[in-house]
């Protein structure tokens, strides 16, 4: 049985895209995979939430794996702080990094421009470092940021595992942890470490467009919508989707935002919908008051029943504790197993 990692930052309820993008693969993947699936507290501190919000948050990931189906008699369940090898082998690992790679890590360098507020439109080769190292910028970049794939690579080295169900954006991390595996058996002269790979059954990842007209759907971005959504909640949002007066020419074109609306309904939606409302855009007849109700119809389609459980599971502070401790106390038993094989590998020995 391959050995299956994941992982969702507690930054936010989760929404379609994270629902379509990962969720969705992890329930898949339960039935013949051994799979770990966490909530990545530790990493959601390089952003510095409020402390009541972060442990808020970390429930509503929990509910929400738990509503969408992720089975705690199936999988481990587990929060990130809870196994503290992950922290000690990402405390290892950082010797065998260099400084410069994970400066020129993509996701580094984008919340680096954000954080030092450089402009992003007019990015070029050097700024980040240019802008970290001058004194008169009076905003700072913390090295936990920096070190944000180490640790994402101790998550998934801990239980060495095989394949990582990820979107598209993450991929990168993901090449970085085969070569820190690789670098680490390298270096010791052992084969310890498997290299893991990305994994979406093959699939076109469908990357999910905000309501908003402008890319992905985002936790923080405002333009999302929830699991956790109510029926009303979805259909106002649907409602407020950017749209125009409509196409003038037969067969054109779509516009972004027009597009972002066809891409969710073509997730959520039958095929013969789909083909439906590309006819009426196709010959310029289109209603958006109609394409938008049926939107937000399937959308609810999707999300009422796990609406459902988040509104029971988020009650349940008892099966919530039980869940994760005994999640915990699973997960703690692999990682234990490579964190001894780790210190030996290294050379720590006892007196
Ligand atoms: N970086 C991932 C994200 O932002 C979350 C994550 C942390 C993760 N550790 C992981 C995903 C390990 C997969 C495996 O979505």
């Amino acid at each position: 049985m391959d050995i299956v990692l994941s992982g969702i930052r507690s930054t936010g309820k989760l929404h379609l895209g994270n629902y379509y993008g990962a969720l969705r693969n992890f329930i898949r993947m339960q039935e013949e995979n051994k799979c770990y699936f966490f909530i990545a507290d530790i990493h959601s501190l390089t952003t510095h939430p409020d402390p009541k919000m972060l442990h808020e948050n970390v429930k509503n990931v929990l509910v929400d794996y738990l509503a969408a189906g992720i089975d705690p008699e199936k999988s481990v369940i587990y929060v990130q702080s809870d196994l503290h090898e992950t922290a000690e082998l990402y405390l290892y690992l950082n010797m065998h990094v260099g400084i410069g790679e994970l400066m020129r890590t993509a996701s580094f360098k984008d919340k680096a421009r954000q954080q030092l507020h450089i402009d992003r439109m007019n990015t070029e080769e050097g700024d980040v470092e240019r802008e970290i190292f001058n004194e008169n910028n009076k905003n700072s970049v913390n090295s936990g940021l920096l070190t944000y794939p180490v640790l994402m690579a101790a998550d998934i080295l801990i239980h060495n595992a095989d394949k990582v169900p990820v979107g598209k954006d993450q991929e990168q991390h993901l090449e970085m942890t085969r070569r820190f595996a690789r670098r680490f058996n390298y270096f010791y002269g052992v084969e310890y470490f498997k290299e893991p790979v990305a994994y979406n059954f093959g699939e076109e990842l469908v990357k999910i467009p905000g309501l908003d007209g402008s890319g992905k759907m985002g936790k923080s971005e405002g333009n999302a919508i929830y699991l956790s959504d109510s029926p009303k909640e979805i259909e106002k949002k649907v409602k407020k989707a950017l749209t125009d007066a409509g196409p003038t020419e037969p067969d054109s074109v779509k516009p972004d935002y027009i597009e972002n609306l066809f891409t969710i309904l073509r997730v959520v939606s039958s095929p013969e919908v789909v083909q439906y409302y590309d006819e009426q855009w196709n010959s310029c007849t289109i209603r958006y008051g109609e394409l938008k109700k049926q939107l937000a119809e399937d959308i609810i389609k999707v999300t009422a029943p796990i609406r459902e459980r988040i509104l029971d599971i988020e009650k349940n502070d008892a099966y919530l504790r039980k869940v994760t401790l005994e999640g915990a106390e699973k997960a703690r038993e692999s990682a234990r197993k490579t964190i001894n094989a780790v210190r030996e590998i290294v050379g720590f020995k006892p007196f």
